[in-house]
């Protein structure tokens, strides 16, 4: 009978320590049920009748290629994925990876070139971004 006795006080005391517990955190704000579904959020701001708005052309970095054939079909196919001033941020480089850059981007890439205009632009970059002739 003692028994059954400590064990029901042990068992509502745990009840109670678990109703604190759960108490706490409600008054603490989680899962708290009243929170539920309303987002807070500052109202919008209300605009002036005389505000004034400029609306301007996005900025886009105009890319200054070296005119030479093949410029106009690196203008072209060189500027669907990313900018062609992809060509211009790179130290001059040998022809041979010149030629291996536009294969990586038709092969590797997927740019899908038209053969004509995979050899005119390696021609055009082997002609004016390497070592010995990069100018600008
Ligand atoms: C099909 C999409 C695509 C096209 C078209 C494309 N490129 Fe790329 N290019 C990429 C990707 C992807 C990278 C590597 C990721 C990055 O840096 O944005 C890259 C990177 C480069 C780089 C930086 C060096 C490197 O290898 O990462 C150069 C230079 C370059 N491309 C040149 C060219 C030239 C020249 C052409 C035209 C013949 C071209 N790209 C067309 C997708 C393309």
């Amino acid at each position: 009978m003692k028994n059954k006795v400590q064990a029901f006080f042990l068992v509502m005391g745990g009840l109670v320590i678990a109703a604190g517990v759960v108490y706490g955190q409600l008054k603490k704000g989680y899962y708290s049920p009243a929170e539920l579904g309303s987002l807070r959020q500052p109202a919008p701001v209300e605009l002036l009748s005389d505000s004034s708005y400029q609306a301007a052309a996005y900025p886009v970095p105009v890319v200054d290629l070296t005119p030479g054939d093949g410029r106009q079909e690196v203008q072209i196919y060189c500027n669907t994925c990313h900018s062609p001033r992809y060509i211009t941020m790179q130290p001059p480089l040998p022809a041979a990876t010149w030629e291996a850059e536009v294969n990586k981007m038709n092969k590797t890439f997927g740019a899908g070139i038209p053969e004509d205009s995979t050899r005119k632009i390696i021609l055009y970059l082997e002609a004016h971004y390497t070592v010995e002739n990069r100018k600008q």
